[in-house]
């Protein structure tokens, strides 16, 4: 048995539930799968004890300020704080070429700014030596960026929250001028979520440099994965997928901190723009775009 309190975001479903089970495989004692709605979390809870694991429950919506004070409240009195907290919580949104306003604002509410309330709330409950996992995305990978402005901004060594900020204003901004460029970008799919997802990955590098107390953070691309997210079409199941985030949280060493982690366990340099990340067989990313097309039609930009 290992004494420690887990928390995952986002986990009725998908790679948090994977995950989840995975840290109950490894005998974690107090794991708690939360999941905005409470009646999706309860049954997944449900269906993992049916399989023999013993998952705790709690409502959280990381969106919403009085759901993440209510969890906190729950640690605080409950707990003896929190060792291993996985963010993993998403949305990819609903465009997947071009964009919105009201759904890029929505994805980069999900995606990025709730971190910002789970770090207000959540984070003073972390107990030393604990362990964050921001779960990001290869699409949060700097080289998907080709905006040399924000390229070098965001690779700064004393890089602000503020300066991040300003990249998903500029984003938000272009979006509701319609003004978005797609040369600003490596691949003309998934804006929004690439957008949030690069501010994930930028910001975790800030909080480490913050938080102290032995504590890691680290944000992570768990793979392509058969989930709702991707229509069922990635390379890895679910419980392929839970292998490097709960490697991350239970084996890897302590000093790994404020890193890009990439699914095989290795470290990615997130500034690193040359890198070649394209490791997704182009006819299976056509796959997820022609299911995704289905639901929401491919647009141009510009589009008058
Ligand atoms: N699948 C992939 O290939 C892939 C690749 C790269 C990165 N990722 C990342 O991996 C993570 C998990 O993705 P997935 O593929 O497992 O997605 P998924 O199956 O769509 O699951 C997403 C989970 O997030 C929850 N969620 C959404 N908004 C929430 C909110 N406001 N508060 C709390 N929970 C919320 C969903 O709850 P509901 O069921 O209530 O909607 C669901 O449980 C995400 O961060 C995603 O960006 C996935």
């Amino acid at each position: 048995m290992i004494n420690k309190v887990a928390i995952v975001t986002g986990a009725n479903k998908g790679i948090g539930l994977g995950i989840v089970k995975e840290l109950c495989k490894r005998g974690v004692s107090h794991v708690y799968l939360t999941a905005r709605d409470e009646k999706r979390g309860v049954e997944a809870v449900n269906n993992l004890k049916l399989e023999g694991y013993n998952p705790l429950f709690h409502q959280l919506d990381i969106t919403n300020e009085e759901s993440v004070i209510r969890f906190a409240g729950f640690i605080k009195t409950e707990l003896r704080g929190i060792d291993i907290l996985f963010n993993n919580a998403a949305v990819a949104g609903d465009n997947v070429t071009g964009a919105t306003y009201e759904d890029a604002n929505r994805v980069i509410s999900v995606n990025f700014d709730s971190i910002l309330t789970i770090e207000k709330y959540i984070f003073p409950l972390l107990n030393n030596n604990a362990r964050v996992i921001n779960v990001s995305s290869d699409l949060g990978h700097l080289s998907k960026l080709k905006n040399k402005y924000w390229i070098s901004t965001l690779s700064k060594d004393d890089l602000t929250l503020d300066n991040v900020k300003k990249f998903t204003d500029w984003f938000l901004d272009a979006v509701r001028n319609n003004t978005l460029k797609e040369e600003d970008f490596s691949l003309p799919y998934f804006l929004s979520y690439v957008v949030s997802k690069i501010a994930l990955s930028a910001y975790t590098r800030i909080q480490q440099k913050k938080i102290g107390r032995g504590i890691s953070i680290n944000s992570l691309h768990p793979g392509f994965v058969k989930t709702s997210m991707t229509k069922e079409t990635g390379m890895l199941t679910i419980e392929q997928a839970s292998d490097a985030p709960v490697y991350l949280a239970l084996d890897a060493d302590q000093s790994i901190k404020g890193k890009y982690i990439w699914f095989d366990k290795t470290e990615k340099e997130w500034t690193n723009i040359s890198l070649d990340l394209n490791y997704v067989d182009p006819s299976l990313f056509k796959k997820l775009l022609d299911r995704r097309a289905i639901e929401t039609p491919l647009k141009v930009y510009h589009e008058e």
